[in-house]
């Protein structure tokens, strides 16, 4: 997708180091960013210079690229596999793909090692985007449904950045709406801010401006009345992890939305690449839920007067805070699941007709 007119992807492979966008600097700087060792990989995870489930990854695929170059040996690998795993517990593609690569690279001794991982992680970002292209077919048809019934723009509502930001290229939630876009369709974004870190309007916001797509940033709890005032035609979310149950582990809030757009006959989708889903997993309560630090709550990033990014804290110092980053979506509130394979129920037999 595009930044000032130019296309990019989200994380490459050039010289020998990993190329990233570093996502906690935007949408004040756009920033390239050099991954040189697995640590640096690991870091940038946790840091979340990228974040997503499908970029997480990304990354980490890449990541072991790195641990061979810096020393080819089976051991530093596995560790730096197990370290990868550990980075951010939530979102299931993160192992999926550290996971896929070592069924390649454990026990290669040879210096071939390096040529194979490298292929892999290339493949693991082509099927990608691949995954996102297919998302955005599937889901065009749903917006275009509500627009040839309703025959003015659509406004759909978005949490956290399940965009191309998230991904390698298109997004997830947000690929059917570049495809509606590009077909001509009017539509128009709510974008939920997401407190706290404010994926939606430091990233969501900033991607859909650079490909000219309407969109209003709105506070976490505005997405209610828009909806009781008819003001929100569909939501299309992203996911963490979902389960075989069609339960869904996505960014904080997502499960409030869910309520009221149930309460408001609101179609409510989530869109997924199939890397996202947890086959393993039955019972909702066993995700693990990322806690994140509570200064991403009690203190907050922007632009000083003189253009320069500043911390600054919001809270009373003596308060007690806690910063879960994800919730859960049981699925009898989930419309249907968008995936690269096409649109099913959120529920085992959805699913299982998709996947077999
Ligand atoms: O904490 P983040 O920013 O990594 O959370 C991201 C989300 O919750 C996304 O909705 C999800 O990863 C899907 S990305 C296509």
């Amino acid at each position: 997708m595009k930044i000032e007119g130019k296309e990019y992807r989200t994380i490459w492979f050039e010289n020998n180091v990993v190329k990233i966008i570093d996502q906690t600097k935007l949408p004040h700087q756009f920033i390239i960013k050099d991954l040189k060792t697995v640590k640096d990989a690991i870091n940038s995870i946790k840091i979340m210079e990228v974040r997503g489930a499908p970029l997480i990854g990304a990354t980490a695929a890449y990541g072991l690229v790195l641990a061979i170059f810096e020393n080819n040996d089976q051991s530093f690998l596995k560790t730096s596999a197990e370290d990868l795993i550990n980075s951010r517990p939530t979102a299931i593609n993160l192992k999926w793909a550290v996971d896929r690569m070592m069924k390649k690279l454990s026990g290669v001794n040879s210096d071939k090692i390096l040529d194979i991982a490298l292929k892999e992680a290339k493949e693991i970002c082509e099927e990608d985007v691949k995954f996102c292209q297919n998302i955005g077919l599937n889901g065009l048809k749903i917006i275009e449904e509500i627009y040839n019934k309703k025959k003015d723009t659509v406004n759909i509502l978005t949490h956290c950045n399940a965009g191309w930001l998230a991904t390698i290229n298109w997004g997830t939630a947000t690929s059917p709406i570049y495809h509606a876009h590009k077909k001509g369709i009017p539509v128009h974004v709510w974008v939920d801010e997401t407190r706290p870190r404010n994926q939606g309007a430091n990233l969501t916001s900033y991607e859909l401006n650079e490909e000219e797509i309407p969109n209003t940033i709105i506070a976490d709890n505005t997405g209610g009345i828009l909806m009781q005032r008819g003001e929100v035609d569909m939501c299309i979310v992203g996911t963490d992890r979902t389960l075989s149950t069609g339960d869904v582990c996505n960014k904080i809030g997502t499960y409030l939305k869910a309520l009221a757009a149930h309460d408001n006959n609101i179609p409510f989708y989530v869109a997924l690449p199939s890397s996202t889903i947890d086959w393993n997993i039955k019972d909702s309560k066993d995700i693990p839920i990322e806690e994140r630090n509570s200064k991403e709550l009690s203190h907050l990033n922007g632009l000083d007067e003189s253009g320069n990014i500043k911390k600054i804290a919001i809270y009373p110092k003596k308060s007690k805070v806690l910063n879960l980053a994800f919730d859960v979506t049981p699925a009898k509130y989930v419309t249907g699941l968008i995936t690269d394979k096409g649109v099913c129920d959120a529920s085992k037999e959805g699913l299982q007709k998709l996947f077999k």
